[in-house]
């Protein structure tokens, strides 16, 4: 699958996004081992520290459905910054692929203008048990 395929699904399901708080609306899709593409947007909450990013609203889907290790995530932000994963998502995401995993980046609504860069690089070393 082509990057700019996967983004457009991230693309789809940021127009899910629940972000009446923040207004930055987020969509993330990931390619799983089999092929499938598991999306998922954030969802925010009146508490907000409760919010869920996209990033781990996908990887959740992805795991109820069986659908794991992933070979590729993309990220889309309708609006506001490149949507570079947080933290706890790059964390929660090397639980279940390769440090070489492509991650796919793009910023307002763009599938044609995107970072490439690696799981590997954003979390040298992941903690792993
Ligand atoms: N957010 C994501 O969903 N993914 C990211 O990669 C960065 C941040 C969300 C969380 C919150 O709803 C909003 O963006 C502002 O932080």
């Amino acid at each position: 699958m082509k990057p700019a395929d996967l983004l457009a699904a991230a693309a789809a399901a940021c127009r899910n996004a629940h972000a009446p708080y923040s207004k930055y609306r987020v969509g993330a899709a990931l390619l799983t081992d089999d092929g499938s593409v598991i999306t998922g947007c954030n969802v925010e909450n009146a508490s907000y520290g409760l919010t869920i990013c996209a990033e781990r609203v996908a990887i959740g889907t992805a795991v109820a459905a069986g659908k794991t290790p992933f070979k590729a995530i993309a990220i889309m932000a309708d609006n506001g910054p490149a949507p570079f994963p947080c933290g706890a998502c790059r964390q929660v995401l090397a639980e279940f692929c390769t440090p070489e995993l492509p991650v796919y980046i793009a910023g307002a609504g763009c599938t044609d203008a995107y970072e490439t860069t690696t799981l590997g690089t954003l979390l040298p070393f992941a903690f792993k048990l």
